[in-house]
């Protein structure tokens, strides 16, 4: 099989940066890093040809607002990896990779974004793509855990997935179009959970009273609000003996959970448009004021059920210290299991669910991340 070109749109950018590196450093593809400044991605490409070897980086310039751009920048790659602030334009991406008969793959959360993809679903099948989105780490690793933990019980009754995301934002350098997005997607989130056996919003009132979840160590309790993520939605359906499951995002820090994002929600609600921007700099401004060590990143599942006969309790915990390193490791694993043509299907796929969940996880212990589990000593079937 020859070695694949990944074209990574915001190859430059904090997330797809470390993702060109483990790609280089995992597989023998090549890749354009591409985004609106040529300068910035030859640069990138340079320092990148510098430390690995084989001469396998490129730049492009294109813009995702401009659909002939993309159509140039995509010829002669095999998948687009869409890693740029650029859900707003994902129909164009998605189109333009279809046409250049690309595979594709995203890192991106939004409903539209997620809309959009599942009106093309038919023609991506018909066309024989493989498109993945909601990549990364959330989305892209709740439910993943769910799949691997599942084995180990006869019935898997419980199973839910809490997240500590805690960055030291002043060292970031995030373009504004990144913060616009982060905080539109912050903001619109829905709280749907699976509770007793029926997907459910938390109200406005239990808001003030977040659940609690302990994530030991550094982290230990923090309370936790549930965010819905897609890849959770087929999981009562593909495990039946499930009463309850979620992914639970736990708060930035005080000043922003309880002070600026009712602001800014409120702030947005009436200037949706002009607000976005002086809203996602006050939301930054808050980030980077009031955050404090101990920074990292951690996923924690927490699922209950019956194992031989018997009640069973199992974890699994998944950490890095970089949230960006957490983001590139499962895309990089997801991609690898792709390139090699292993999971690789005509038709629209999540992440969490088009992966073989043994693999996925050893590949990303490789890569870095540090994974614990309790509980999960042999399969129970
Ligand atoms: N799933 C997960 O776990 C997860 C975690 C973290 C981040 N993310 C997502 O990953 C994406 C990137 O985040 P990041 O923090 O890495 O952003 P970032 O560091 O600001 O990089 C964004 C990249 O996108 C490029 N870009 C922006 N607008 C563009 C356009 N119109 N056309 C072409 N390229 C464009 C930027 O380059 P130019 O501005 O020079 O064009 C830059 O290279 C975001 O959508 C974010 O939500 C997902």
């Amino acid at each position: 099989m020859s070695p694949k070109h990944l074209l990574l749109l915001g190859g430059y950018g904090n997330t797809g940066l470390p993702l060109a590196r483990l790609l280089l450093a995992h597989s023998d593809c090549s890749i354009t890093l591409a985004g609106r400044s040529l300068e910035k991605a030859r640069q990138a490409a340079e320092r990148l040809n510098a430390q690995i070897p084989g001469n396998r980086v490129r730049a492009a310039c294109t813009d995702a607002a401009d659909v002939s751009s993309l159509r140039q920048a995509f010829q002669g790659a095999d998948m687009v990896v869409v890693v740029s602030s650029t859900a707003e334009y994902a129909e164009n991406v998605a189109r333009a990779a279809l046409e250049s008969r690309a595979d594709y793959f995203d890192v991106q959360y939004g409903k539209a974004k997620m809309d959009c993809l599942q009106s093309l679903a038919e023609e991506i099948e018909a066309a024989g793509r493989c498109f993945i989105t909601d990549g990364g780490f959330h989305p892209g690793l709740p439910a993943a855990m769910v799949r691997f933990v599942a084995p180990h019980f006869e019935r898997l009754e419980s199973a839910n997935v809490g997240s500590v995301i805690q960055i030291d934002w002043g060292r970031l350098d995030l373009s504004p179009a990144t913060l616009r997005e982060f905080v539109a997607e912050f903001m619109s989130f829905q709280t749907l959970h699976f509770k007793d056996g029926r997907w459910q919003e938390m109200s406005a009132l239990a808001m003030m009273f977040p659940r609690f979840m302990d994530f030991g160590g550094e982290f230990r309790r923090r309370y936790c609000l549930p965010m819905f993520l897609e890849e959770m939605r087929a999981l009562p359906e593909m495990y039946p003996s499930l009463r309850e499951t979620g992914f639970f995002v736990g708060g930035f820090n005080w000043f922003v959970d309880w002070f600026l994002s009712p602001l800014i929600l409120v702030g947005l609600k009436l200037f949706p448009q002009k607000g976005a921007t002086p809203l996602a700099n006050l939301m930054f401004w808050g980030l980077k004021t009031f955050s404090r060590p101990p920074y990292g990143t951690l996923l924690k599942l927490e699922a209950r059920g019956i194992k031989h006969g018997a009640p069973h309790i199992a974890e699994m915990t998944i950490a890095h210290p970089d949230g960006y390193m957490l983001t590139a490791i499962p895309a990089a694993a997801c991609l690898l299991q792709v390139l090699e043509g292993g999971v690789r299907q005509p038709g629209l796929w999540l992440q969490a669910h088009i992966v073989e969940p043994r693999r996925f996880f050893g590949d990303m212990q490789r890569m870095g991340a540090a994974i614990r589990t309790v509980g999960l000593d042999e399969p129970a079937k």
